[in-house]
């Protein structure tokens, strides 16, 4: 995504409709037309897009064996699991269901659903700002940029896509 793209990025809601209030909402980890899809065999149901820390929250779903490229935190991370097994390419640590990760921001990590996971991994995040892909592990430059307002754009357009109500999302934006 070209730099130029953030000079006037925004949560696309009329200030009248932007809400600070709490709110609740409800994933349905079994309702498939829910799961955005984010990488090959990785997919996501958003909880909340934080535009006013940049970051964002999302249920992650795996398939054993695929992967969420190495990317870089600028904040930090609280992650826990329901569902199956995963790990960091850069740790020697196992997530299982009931494991609760954090991690402090400037880490770079590549997320890996281990081959043998009993099912697919569910694990919801918390992310407390961007996230920056690498185009390599090893010394890697710039590939690609994520936060709480490109990702509200990734869901609005799969939404749109598969005829979901897009306002659903509104709902979700602080
Ligand atoms: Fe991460």
């Amino acid at each position: 995504m070209p730099i130029t793209t953030f000079s006037s990025f925004s949560d696309g809601l009329d200030p009248i409709r932007r809400s600070r209030e709490h709110f609740i909402t409800n994933t349905s980890l079994d309702d498939d037309r829910l799961w955005v899809p984010y990488a090959d065999g990785v997919w996501l149901q958003p909880c909340c897009f934080n535009v006013t820390s940049g970051g964002f929250s999302v249920v992650l779903k795996g398939l054993p064996g695929r992967r969420v490229g190495t990317h870089y935190h600028v904040g930090t991370v609280h992650g826990y699991t329901m569902r199956g097994h995963w790990r960091y390419l850069e740790h020697d640590w196992i997530a299982k269901p009931g494991t609760y990760i954090y991690e402090p921001a400037g880490e770079a990590h590549t997320l890996v659903i281990t081959e043998d996971s009993p099912e697919p991994m569910v694990t919801i995040f918390v992310v407390e700002g961007g996230l920056i892909y690498l185009d390599q592990a090893e010394r890697g430059g710039f590939a690609a940029y994520e936060d709480g307002f490109t990702l509200l754009e990734l869901c609005r357009n799969y939404y749109r896509q598969s005829n979901l109500d897009v306002r659903q999302l509104d709902r979700l934006v602080r």
